[in-house]
């Protein structure tokens, strides 16, 4: 038991990786420690990693590096690592040689072990590697320390079976595994009872959930069930795969009170070729149609996406046909990344490696068309009253409160006393690419 001992935990990555470090620090405190937010302060020192793209992963070693100073002023500070990056031989090697002052590694898949290597290592004092190469069984239930009070992640499914040829996730994450329902919708209740109103449910491909179960049940019907519940204002989920998404899902999304009009379906790429290379499972034409199926069952919506450009092969037509996609689908929002090669995955052995110039260029000419287009979306709720959930102080601005509306869209607003956690009425005023600024009406 550690007694009096603090831990920092800092965290790359998607929400995915934000929900592990909650329950990282669930673990951490059923041991005794207690959180700071100074890393000086710190007792133990955990990194969540990502390794998506290489930015991901040079952040992270240049936060390794940094620790160097801490640990020599301080001998018995713990300093760990896991998450997605663990999951990939090189980094490993390379801290396991060049970084000695890391105590710990930890992969994705053992994550539940935590507590027992790390009272290892303040007994014995040794270094420990322990990288499962697989996930085993079913989904640990673990503790989790929530940011908020009101908000809540709750994982459905993890791993992914989809294989895009660029990514890693799958190589990292491992297999598509579904929380069984009555888990999930049990978690659920008790947040609700702890004063939850809105959850985001997570996995890395949502549409596909439970079909890798016994019975005889989808997506759609947990959403259905989760509508019903009492005290619960708002359903989020992520990440939806367009080829899974189905007509029966955005039924029920239409129909349910609770289901918040928000899509994000990443696209990736607009030309049929690059689709197929990325083993994507759909055409231009077929994603466009769902668009269309959706603006036709939920009319008030927002579509976000992510694109890459610069995959292997792309030429300056494929990459019209992503400009031409973006101009029909007009998006909300879009997140645009350029190809970054992951070892191990079918892309980078692909001929055709685009220069980096290359991808530069057409990221920003991307990003042009798409901030034109979110900029357009957004002035059209010039004058509109949207329902916000208020979270807390804007980052920028500490007399200014900053909510999102069901749409997703980042609402700023005037503050006043007793509005966090609450769904409010704001009316707005004025509108920019990322951000919509408005005034409560209604409380
Ligand atoms: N290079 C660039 N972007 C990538 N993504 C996933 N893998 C890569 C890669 N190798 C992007 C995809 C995905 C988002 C989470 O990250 O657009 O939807
Ligand atoms: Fe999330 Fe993928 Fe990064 Fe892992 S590699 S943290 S699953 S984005």
């Amino acid at each position: 038991m550690s007694v009096d001992k603090n831990y920092y935990i800092k965290t790359y990555g998607c929400q995915m990786n934000e929900h592990d470090s909650e329950k990282i620090a669930g673990m951490l405190e059923e041991m005794g420690y207690s959180s700071t937010d100074e890393l000086e302060e710190a007792d133990l020192i955990f990194l969540n990693t990502c390794t998506i793209r290489e930015n991901a992963e040079l952040k992270v070693f240049g936060k390794v590096g940094s620790l160097k100073r801490l640990k020599r002023e301080n001998p018995d500070l713990i300093i760990g690592i896991g998450g997605c990056m663990m999951q990939v031989e090189e980094p490993v090697e390379k801290i396991k040689e060049k970084f000695q002052h890391v105590d710990l590694v930890i992969g994705t898949h053992n994550l539940h072990k935590l507590p027992e290597l790390i009272n290892e290592i303040e007994e014995n004092d040794e270094r420990i590697i322990s990288v499962w190469e697989q996930e085993k069984g079913l989904i640990p239930d673990l503790p989790s320390v929530r940011k908020s009070d009101f908000q809540a992640w709750v994982t459905i499914m993890q791993g992914c079976d989809n294989y895009c040829s660029y990514c890693i996730v799958p190589y990292v994450r491992g297999h598509e595994r579904s929380r069984p329902k009555d888990k999930v919708i049990k978690e659920v209740k008790k947040l609700v009872k702890d004063g939850v109103v809105e959850i985001t449910l997570l996995g890395q491909n949502v549409n596909s959930y439970a079909q890798d179960l016994e019975e005889d049940y989808d997506f759609a019907d947990l959403l259905t069930e989760l509508d019903q519940l009492d005290g619960l204002k708002r359903i989020r989920y992520m990440t939806s795969h367009p080829r899974d998404f189905n007509e029966k899902t955005i039924k029920t999304i239409a129909e349910s009170e609770k289901l918040c009009e928000h899509f994000h379906l990443p696209i990736q790429s607009g030309s049929d070729e690059m689709l197929y290379e990325m083993n994507r499972g759909y055409t231009k034409e077929e994603y466009l149609k769902l668009i269309d199926l959706i603006n036709k069952h939920v009319p008030y919506n927002s579509i976000t996406t992510d694109i890459i450009v610069g995959f292997p092969g792309e030429t300056d037509k494929d990459f019209q046909e992503t400009l031409d996609v973006v101009r029909k689908a007009r998006f909300d929002m879009a997140f645009t990344f350029k190809y970054s090669k992951r070892s191990g995955t079918p892309a980078a052995k692909k001929e055709g490696q685009i220069e980096e110039d290359v991808k530069d260029k057409r990221l920003q000419k991307l990003m042009d068309v798409q901030n034109k287009i979110s900029m357009e979306e957004n002035e059209k709720l010039e004058g509109k009253t949207l329902e916000v959930l208020v979270e807390g102080e804007s980052k920028t601005n500490p007399e200014t409160f900053m909510g999102r509306s069901r749409t997703n869209k980042l609402v700023i607003f005037p503050r006043k006393p007793g509005l966090i956690g609450k769904v409010v009425k704001v009316k707005i005023n004025n509108a920019k690419s990322w951000t919509l600024y408005g005034e409560v009406v209604k409380t």
